[in-house]
This record gives structure tokens, sequence and C-alpha cells, in this order.
């Protein structure tokens, strides 16, 4: 399984960092939604689902915390650490997201906006869509 992870560019100066996100261009699609997670308590893992047609850029803009990436033959595990990173999924990868710091803000670009139904939230069914793809 590849592994996109993009070095977003920072257009740092001495006041401090600044980075710009623009859809087709440091993102590759349209930005239909934008959610993130914070104040995630220790020990949790979340996520545990994959998607039939989303794709999705996670950036972890404070903190850090791992991504676990299956895309039923193989998983990755790929830490975010760093504001400038962002990882992308596509769909048909099952996904967890676990070892928050404390102070860790999970930010999410996704390409659609919230659809229950194109969640895939059991792993068996999961699979059987994976392999069908
Ligand atoms: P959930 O799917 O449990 O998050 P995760 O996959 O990270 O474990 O989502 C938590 C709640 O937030 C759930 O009630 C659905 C809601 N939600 C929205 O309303 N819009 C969204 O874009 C997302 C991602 C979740």
């Amino acid at each position: 399984m590849q592994v996109i992870k993009y070095a977003f560019q920072q257009h740092g100066d001495d006041r401090g960092q600044l980075i710009a996100l623009e859809e087709h261009k440091d993102i590759p699609f349209e930005i239909k939604r934008v959610y993130y997670m914070y104040d995630t308590q220790e020990g949790v893992r979340r996520g545990f689902h994959a998607h039939k047609s989303l794709e999705q850029i996670l950036i972890c803009i404070h903190g850090s915390c791992k991504i676990l990436m299956d895309n039923g033959k193989e998983k990755k595990i790929v830490p975010l650490e760093k504001p400038y990173e962002g990882l992308y999924i596509s769909n048909n990868i099952w996904r967890e997201m676990y070892d928050f710091s404390p102070d860790a803000v999970l930010m999410v670009l996704a390409s659609d906006y919230y659809k229950e139904e194109d969640y895939i939230r059991d792993y068996d069914e999961f699979l059987r869509f994976a392999e069908e793809a």
C-alpha cells in the first residue's frame, strides 16, 4: 500500500508559520467538509471504518497521533506529528486513529459531505468490499 504524506508549503518568517491549503492544488480534491477532533481522552481509539467513495486528508495541526491504514491486504501505521504534514486516505481504506497526545487536534479535510451511507463500519464487509474493488 502506498502511503501518500504531503509536506505542505510553509510560509514562515520571523513572526512564525502559516500554511494555506487550496483544493485541487495542495489538496487533490474539492474540499466539501472540514472536521476536527480534540480533547481526545487517553487510550481512545476511534475511526474503525472505511468509506465507499470519500477521500480525506488528515492533518494533526497540534500535538500528535497515529493512524492505522489497512487496505484489506496490508496494514501501515503512520505517525502524524507535524502541523505541515497531511496524510491522504483514499476510499476503501480501513482506518483507526489512536495514541492521541492530550493536546492533539486532528483536522480532516473531506471530499464530500457527511453521508452515513458512504461508511463501511463492519470489518468483514470492508474486506469483501476491498476484494471486489
Ligand atoms: P464518528 O463517526 O463516531 O467518528 P470517528 O469515525 O472519528 O470515530 O463520529 C462521531 C459523531 O459525529 C457521530 O455522531 C457522527 C458525527 N459526525 C457528523 O455529524 N459529521 C461528520 O462530518 C463526522 C465525521 C461525524
